[in-house]
């Protein structure tokens, strides 16, 4: 918070899984929220646990981001100091089969959102940008000064995103902004009340595992022990979602005494391969993950990990949690919920 001052900020994308997180330390820490998300992706069931962890009440619009006549509606109800801006879709694959539905919903989204702001004079924004955005021809740590490409159609709207709000800094020097590239978000708020549930069959790694825990899936397929790695399979920059949602509180308090466009990484700037996060998961929750050995998964890299020094000096945040912690609290959230928000 600024001093004392209280503070109403919106969330796009708020019923998700790392909006509503971020949404429980916000609540926590004394901000209001206001949370527009049209449930594309998330339950209506995600806020009454929000409601039940905070024991706070949050207002909601169910609203299409792309909707600019209900957009402008809720800045005119509602006044707002910023915007967290998570609202997105956000699954690989899928954006290469309909990319178009991609550059629709993240572009087309965040332009309109941009557009509104503008008008009703918000000007301090923070986004929900990705590590994807690095592609494949940098060497790990990433550092946000390397150059960006992108191997498919969601890292592609990340970047145009980026640039967007980018040019918006430059053109009107009132703006503040912040992209945060997220590495890879896996965990759960330690209530077990709320947690990642993704539709159908898990595309990531840390929700298809407790899946495989519980019961629903048989075994996991690791995609590929012949990478350049410390055992073949990739590496990764596992983050506790708390932690990232500490890191929003932090990116936000920089908007307010900071114009123009920043970035930073938010990761632990540790790697971790598929076997590792297998062992960790079966020490931290005393189960057993069975695993096959399978082709390569087309489009994956062998190693990925931030560079996390801009954002510790700048922001002074730092990941606090590790990977035990990390498979706990996913472990908790899966076992006390196997069908999710259902
Ligand atoms: P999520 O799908 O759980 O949450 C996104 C929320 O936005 C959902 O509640 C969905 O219903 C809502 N939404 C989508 N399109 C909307 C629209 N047009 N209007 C209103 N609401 C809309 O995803 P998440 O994992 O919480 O990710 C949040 C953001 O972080 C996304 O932008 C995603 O691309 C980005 N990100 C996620 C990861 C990850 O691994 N989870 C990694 C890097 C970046
Ligand atoms: N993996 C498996 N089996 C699975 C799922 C994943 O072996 O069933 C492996 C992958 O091959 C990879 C690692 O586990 O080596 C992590 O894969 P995830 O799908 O969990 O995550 P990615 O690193 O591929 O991608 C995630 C998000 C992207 C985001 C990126 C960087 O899905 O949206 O992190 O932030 F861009």
């Amino acid at each position: 918070m600024e001093g004392d001052k209280w503070m109403n900020l919106l969330i796009t994308g708020g019923a998700g899984y790392i909006g509503s997180h971020t949404v429980v330390r916000l609540l926590e820490s004394g901000y209001d929220v206001v949370i527009v998300d049209n449930y594309m992706n998330s339950k209506p069931e995600v806020i009454k646990r929000i409601e039940r962890i905070t024991e706070k009440r949050i207002k909601v619009y169910e609203v299409d981001l792309r909707d600019s006549v209900a957009l402008e509606q809720v800045f005119c109800e509602n006044h707002f100091d910023g915007v967290i801006h998570f609202a997105g879709l956000k699954a690989v694959g899928e954006s290469v089969d309909f990319p178009l539905d991609y550059y629709d919903n993240n572009v087309v989204g965040t332009l309109v959102l941009l557009k509104v702001m503008e008008k009703c004079q918000v000007q301090n924004i923070v986004f929900s940008s990705s590590a994807t955005v690095y592609g494949d021809k940098n060497q790990s740590p990433l550092v946000e000064t390397m150059p960006l490409s992108t191997t498919n159609p969601y890292g592609t709207t990340k970047w145009m995103i980026e640039e967007m709000i980018k040019d918006v800094t430059y053109a009107n020097p009132n703006w503040s902004a912040v992209n945060l590239r997220y590495f890879n978000p896996i965990g759960a708020h330690p209530s077990g009340m709320i947690g990642e549930d993704p539709n159908g069959i898990p595309n990531n790694l840390m929700p298809y595992i407790t899946q495989v825990a519980i019961g629903k899936r048989d075994y996991l397929s690791v995609f590929g022990n012949d990478y350049d790695t410390i055992d073949g399979t990739g590496v990764r920059d596992y983050i506790h979602v708390m932690d990232l949602a500490e890191g929003h509180l932090k990116a936000f308090d920089y908007t307010l005494k900071h114009k123009g466009c920043h970035v930073f990484n938010l990761g632990t700037g540790k790697g971790h391969s598929v076997l590792e996060v297998i062992r960790f998961f079966e020490k931290a929750t005393k189960t057993q993950i069975p695993y096959q050995i399978e082709k390569r998964r087309p489009g994956d890299i062998a190693t990925c990990y931030a560079s996390v020094n801009k954002a510790e000096k700048d922001l002074k945040w730092k990941a606090k949690f590790d990977m035990f912690k990390m498979c706990e609290d996913a472990w908790r959230w899966q076992s006390k919920n196997p069908n999710g928000f259902e």
